[in-house]
Parts: structure tokens; sequence; C-alpha cells
């Protein structure tokens, strides 16, 4: 995993979010009010999780969690949280939450940083396990489950009346390697 020098991503600006970065994801947060609402705490939390471990046992060498922010100069535009939930035979991941700044939308922040969560969960599998990345969303959310489809996401599951204000579905979708593969080569986050 390199983490000291930001890489970028397609056309977008990605790399992993630091505690700097806390205050600007919580305004992309606050403009993105489909999205879960975390407090400062909350990405505190998973951001001290990510930090790389060094005992020698294989599912200590990845982090648990990544957070990563598209960044536009020193603006925070976008960002992602991804969760690695099991570590077994296979790997499952998941996109804990994720949004873009209304300003920003449609311009591929979104596509590339599902891209960058799609390479990262596959390294915490490494070469022999297989992975999935798993996600839900309102089945309202009309452009997060089009992104989803989009980048290759297969709807697996319905819950009714998951969420509340307003009650809705939530929509189950999962990414298997069998779907689509991220390409050799791609930036490591
Ligand atoms: C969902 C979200 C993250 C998408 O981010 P984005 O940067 O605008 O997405 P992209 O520009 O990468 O879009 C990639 C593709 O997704 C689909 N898509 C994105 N927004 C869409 C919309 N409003 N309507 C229909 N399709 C859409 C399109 O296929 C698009 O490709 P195209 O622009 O070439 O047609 C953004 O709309 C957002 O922040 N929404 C509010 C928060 C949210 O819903 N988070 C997800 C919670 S599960």
């Amino acid at each position: 995993m390199q983490m000291e020098t930001p890489t970028p991503a397609g056309k977008n600006f990605i790399r992993r979010a630091t505690f700097a970065e806390i205050d600007g994801i919580l305004a992309v947060q606050r403009a993105a009010p489909e999205c879960a609402q975390w407090t400062r705490a909350d990405y505190e939390e998973v951001l001290a999780t990510s930090a790389i471990l060094t005992v020698p046992e294989p599912q200590s060498f990845s982090p648990r969690h990544v957070v990563l922010c598209a960044l536009q100069g020193d603006t925070v535009v976008g960002f992602a949280v991804g969760s690695r939930l099991r570590f077994a035979e296979t790997v499952d991941c998941e996109l804990e939450n994720m949004a873009v700044l209304p300003t920003h939308r449609r311009c591929g922040v979104g596509r590339d940083m599902v891209q960058a969560l799609l390479v990262w969960s596959r390294e915490q599998g490494g070469p022999q396990r297989a992975m999935q990345l798993m996600l839900e969303a309102r089945a309202s959310n009309t452009a997060a489950l089009e992104l989803y489809h989009k980048m290759g996401f297969l709807p697996v599951g319905r819950r009714r009346e998951y969420y509340s204000q307003p009650t809705d579905d939530a929509i189950l979708m999962a990414w298997f390697p069998a779907a689509k593969q991220p390409q050799n080569g791609e930036p490591h986050f």
C-alpha cells in the first residue's frame, strides 16, 4: 500500500483522507442528505483504524477501513468510506458511505471513487482470496443506483422499509470479481 503520495485515479484526484480532511468531508456530507450522516467522531474512528498495522498475520497487513477523498485543489469535493467486514476464504468489503458535492456531480468523481474502492477491496484479499464489495442504497436514490449499476454491481436483495425519514426500501448490491475486473496497473489505495 502506497500511502504517502497522492495518486490520481482517472481524471479526478483521489487519495486516502487524513484527519485534516474531516472538515471537508463533513461539508460534502452536509450537502448530500441522501448519504449517511456520520459525526466527526465516526470519521475519527474509521481513520484511526485505517492505519497500516505491522503485526505479521496476513489479515493484519491491510487496514480495516479506508476513507478516500476526491480533491480539487485543497477542496474536498467527494469522499467514500470502505470497510473490510470478513477475512476468510472470501474477503467481504462494504462501501459504507459516499457523496460528491452537488456542484461537482456528473464529472466522474463518484465513478473514480468506486473504482478506487474496488482496487482497495481486491487488495484486502491478496491474490489468494476472492473478494466482493457490497453496498446498500435507498430504492429512490436513482443517481447512486445508476452509478453502481454502471460500475458492474448486481442487485442481490431488497430490505423493505429499511430506511426512515423518509421511509424507503434498501436495495442491496454486490460487485463480484466475475462481473468486472479492475485493470492491472491501477493505483493502490
Ligand atoms: C451518487 C453520487 C455519489 C454520484 O456521484 P457523481 O460524481 O455525480 O457520479 P459520476 O459523475 O461518477 O457518474 C457516473 C455515472 O453514474 C450515473 N449517474 C450519476 N448520477 C446520476 C443521476 N443523477 N441520474 C442518473 N444517472 C446518474 C451515470 O451513469 C453516470 O455516468 P454519465 O455521467 O456518463 O451518464 C452523487 O450523486 C451523490 O453524491 N449523491 C448524494 C449522496 C448519495 O446518494 N450517496 C450514495 C449513498 S448510497
